[in-house]
């Protein structure tokens, strides 16, 4: 009996350290080999909220216009915001705090969400003429409050889909996301 419960115990200690030294190496992969492309969402100068916009129907490409002809998706001017709330909601203290930026003819200085290193090239204009939606990538916009990034694009994520076009072999070559 003494024997067996030796044996077994040894063995639990080797599936043990396995496991531990897996655990090492998954963490030692996390910490060197992926970087986060999200940052901490910090507060925006205006409370901008994409889920009433949605609900009144205002189409993302009305803000985002440079989705199908450039690699931004660019962040509308004030200029497009007051095409609107020069008589939408003037009372609210938001719209007064845009209203003060379109007076002094200063742009907004919004935060950035979404963050890629400089070393990888995207482009907004290839993914949508391909059909591509932005909730595969951004998560559900039109339901959020304050955009936050929801999805961490880290070049895993763009390499699964990848994967799964018809032209994979020419969309996994390291140059075509790293210039
Ligand atoms: C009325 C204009 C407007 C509409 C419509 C709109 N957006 Fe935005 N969007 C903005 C503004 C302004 C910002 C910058 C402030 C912020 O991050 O909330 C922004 C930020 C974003 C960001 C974060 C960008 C970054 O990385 O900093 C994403 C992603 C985004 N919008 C996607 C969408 C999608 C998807 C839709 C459609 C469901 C949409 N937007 C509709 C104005 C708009
Ligand atoms: C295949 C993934 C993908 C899709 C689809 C996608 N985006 Fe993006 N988007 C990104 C990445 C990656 C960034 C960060 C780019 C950078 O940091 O250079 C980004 C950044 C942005 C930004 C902020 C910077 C900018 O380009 O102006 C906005 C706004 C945005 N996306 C809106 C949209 C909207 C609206 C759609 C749908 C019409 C969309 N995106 C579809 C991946 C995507
Ligand atoms: C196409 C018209 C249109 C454009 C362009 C537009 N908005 Fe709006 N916005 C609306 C409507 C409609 C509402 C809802 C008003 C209400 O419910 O009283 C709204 C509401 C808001 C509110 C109040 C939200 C809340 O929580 O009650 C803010 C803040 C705002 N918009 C900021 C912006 C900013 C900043 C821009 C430019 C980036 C912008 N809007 C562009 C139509 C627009
Ligand atoms: C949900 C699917 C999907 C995701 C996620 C995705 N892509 Fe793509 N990508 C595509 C498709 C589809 C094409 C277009 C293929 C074609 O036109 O032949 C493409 C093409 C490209 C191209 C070549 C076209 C060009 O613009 O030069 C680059 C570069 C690229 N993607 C970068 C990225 C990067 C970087 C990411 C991650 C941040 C990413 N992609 C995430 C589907 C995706
Ligand atoms: C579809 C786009 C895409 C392709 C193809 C691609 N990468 Fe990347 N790569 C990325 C993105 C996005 C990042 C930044 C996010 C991250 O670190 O995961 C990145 C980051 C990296 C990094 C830096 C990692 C770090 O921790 O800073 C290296 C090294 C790298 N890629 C090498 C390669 C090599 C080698 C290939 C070819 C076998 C390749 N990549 C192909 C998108 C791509």
């Amino acid at each position: 009996m003494r024997v067996v419960t030796g044996l077994f115990s040894g063995r639990r200690l080797v599936v043990g350290m396995v496991a531990l030294a897996s655990m090492l190496l998954l963490a030692a992969y996390l910490l060197f080999f992926t970087s986060d492309t999200t940052t901490a969402r910090t507060d925006q100068p205006i409370a901008f909220n994409h889920e009433v916009h949605a609900q009144n129907g205002i189409p993302c490409q009305y803000c985002h216009n440079g989705v199908t002809r450039s690699p931004v998706a660019g962040i509308p001017s004030v200029e497009l915001c007051m095409g609107c709330h020069q008589h939408v909601a003037t009372e609210k203290n938001e719209i007064v705090k845009l209203a003060g930026y379109w007076e002094r003819q200063e742009p907004i200085p919004w935060k950035r969400v979404h963050y890629q290193p400089d070393y990888v090239y995207f482009n907004h204009q290839s993914h949508i003429t391909a059909g591509v939606n932005c909730g595969s990538c951004h998560g559900d916009v039109a339901r959020m409050k304050e955009a936050e990034a929801v999805v961490n694009m880290n070049m895993g994520f763009c390499l699964d889909c990848h994967a799964e076009q018809k032209n994979k072999d020419a969309l996994y070559d390291c140059v075509v996301c790293h210039r």
